[in-house]
């Protein structure tokens, strides 16, 4: 079993976190700030888990940003009177309270970090203050079982592909730090925020009160349990889908494990998540799915979803079952060089080849109850290795072009603003040999194309009707109108999914 945390949960309690937060502020205790302070090589080597040369960098500082720095970003202890006057509004006696330090007679040792988090989502870029448990820098060992995950690569890859939608009721289920709830709060009337973990959500109402979040709800519970009965618009989770050997000696860790076998939580997910949504309401979450010797991970995947519900995944990668282990014993802290690293690794590839397993896919899975019933569902399944960010706006373009298409094609078409064409000839050659559309911003998609579509993409500014244009296309090329219609319209219908050409 993997030891718990030696320290208590925060104690959230507005007035403190009020007064904290006016502290923070007055210190402009912010990303670019601190960034400028110890310089941005310090910065990066601290997100790759080294903090030597930020010590280096403020060595001899004793100012405020440089104690709020070494003692809430690093996690490290600083001289009582240096904090006393750090905090003039809070008072080392209030972080105290709010369950974030210890006192001893000169020094102030925290039990918490508390770093400013810049993101970027669709609305563009934010910035919280995130409390979360100290990491293993500032423990200088290995993570407990309970530990409470800060903004992770993951929190903030959810973050950029969550729908920027006004809704009514949202829900973030393993909420963690509370990262999530916090960035949907700002288009939601209300948020429920779950987690398995009563630590997790000490952290996340803390979260919450400091950054002046009042619609959030804070509820302790398994999966979907403290929400039974209930419906929401848009439901996001970056749920503990890390598959987990479940033998002895393997340590599991509430932030990333469910306790279930294999991929069976992303499963419990997929299948249940429909029922608490509204009609037209939209569920996003990361997750992991296993490929079978019988079956491929996005066949499973698309078997867990029911008939009547949209799906749209994007697999983003696929490791085989000895990458994927190694991953995951590396991100518990144990390296090669580790005695139990072979064991573990043993543990995990003995796991997958009891269910056959021969990859593991990992992405975003878009669910969507549609608003009408009668419609045909989406089953869009991609796979989507090159980098992306920022998609949220491109998700929500893609369902609504599939609405639309639900109609037929609209009368007129027109072309997306950032859609630019290339052309690539041989040399001498008159006629290209490739044409190509690029997509500047959503999925940044690249397209190869035929000179007819082409051409129907470049006459696609609202003169002629998607008929018209198509009728003078036949002419043009001296080929049937009947032949060329057959030919362009699925393609042009994919443009439209793609948002390449919009009605
Ligand atoms: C990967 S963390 C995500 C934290 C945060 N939402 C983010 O995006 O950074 C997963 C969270 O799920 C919680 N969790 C684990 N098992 C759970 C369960 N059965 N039901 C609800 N939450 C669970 C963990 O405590 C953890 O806070």
């Amino acid at each position: 079993m993997t030891a718990v945390s030696d320290t208590a949960a925060p104690t959230p309690e507005p007035l403190l976190c009020a007064a904290f937060a006016a502290d923070l502020d007055a210190a402009d205790f912010r990303s670019e700030p601190l960034r400028s302070l110890w310089g941005s090589e310090a910065d990066d080597a601290l997100a790759r888990g080294t903090r030597e040369p930020i010590l280096r960098a403020i060595s001899g500082d004793d100012g405020v940003l440089a104690t709020l720095g070494r003692l809430l970003v690093l996690g490290m202890p600083q001289p009582t009177a240096a904090v006393e006057a750090a905090l003039p509004q809070l008072g080392v006696q209030g972080l105290v309270s709010l369950g974030l330090a210890t006192l001893t007679e000169d020094a102030v040792t925290p039990t918490a970090l508390l770093r400013p988090q810049s993101f970027v989502d669709a609305d563009g870029i934010g910035e919280w203050w995130i409390a979360s448990d100290l990491d293993e820098v500032a423990l200088d060992g290995a993570l407990p079982a309970d530990h409470v995950l800060g903004v992770g690569g993951a929190s903030r890859t959810l973050a950029e592909i969550v729908m920027p939608l006004e809704v009514d009721r949202a829900l973030d289920l393993g909420t963690g730090c509370g990262i999530q709830a916090l960035l949907v709060s700002r288009h939601a009337a209300s948020v429920v925020a779950t987690d398995i973990s009563a630590r997790a959500l000490a952290y996340a109402e803390l979260n919450a009160m400091l950054n002046g979040a009042r619609n959030i709800e804070f509820r302790l519970g398994s999966m979907f349990e403290p929400v039974e009965g209930e419906a929401f618009d848009l439901i996001v989770s970056n749920p503990p889908f890390v598959i987990t050997p479940r033998v002895d000696g393997v340590p599991e860790y509430e932030y990333r494990d469910g306790g279930l076998v294999g991929d069976a939580l992303v499963e419990q997910f997929v299948r249940t998540a429909p029922s608490y949504l509204t009609a037209g309401g939209a569920a996003q979450l990361l997750g992991n799915w296993e490929s079978r010797v019988v079956e491929s991970g996005l066949d499973r995947l698309s078997s867990w979803v029911p008939a009547d519900v949209d799906l749209w995944v994007i697999q983003r990668e696929e490791l085989s079952p000895l990458g994927y282990a190694e991953l995951w014993i590396r991100d518990g802290g144990t390296t090669p060089r580790d005695a139990a690293f072979t064991r573990l690794l043993t543990a995990w590839l003995d796991d997958f080849e009891e269910r056959g397993v021969s990859a593991v896919g990992f992405g975003y899975i878009l669910l969507r109850r549609p608003a009408n019933p009668t419609a045909t569902p989406l089953r869009r399944i991609e796979r989507m290795p090159q980098p992306v960010s920022n998609v949220g706006g491109a998700l929500r373009q893609g369902l609504e072009a599939h609405d639309l298409l639900a109609d037929g094609l609209p009368t007129t078409l027109f072309t997306a603003s950032d859609v630019t064409e290339a052309r690539h000839l041989l040399p001498g050659n008159d006629d290209p040999s490739v044409i190509e559309l690029r997509q500047g911003g959503g999925f940044a998609r690249t397209l190869k194309v035929d000179s007819a579509l082409a051409a129907f993409v470049g006459a696609c500014d609202g003169d002629l009707t998607v008929v018209q244009i198509v009728s003078a296309l036949a002419d043009l090329f001296e080929v049937p109108l009947v032949d060329l219609w057959a030919d362009l319209e699925p393609r042009i219908r994919q443009l439209v999914l793609d948002g390449l050409l919009h009605g």
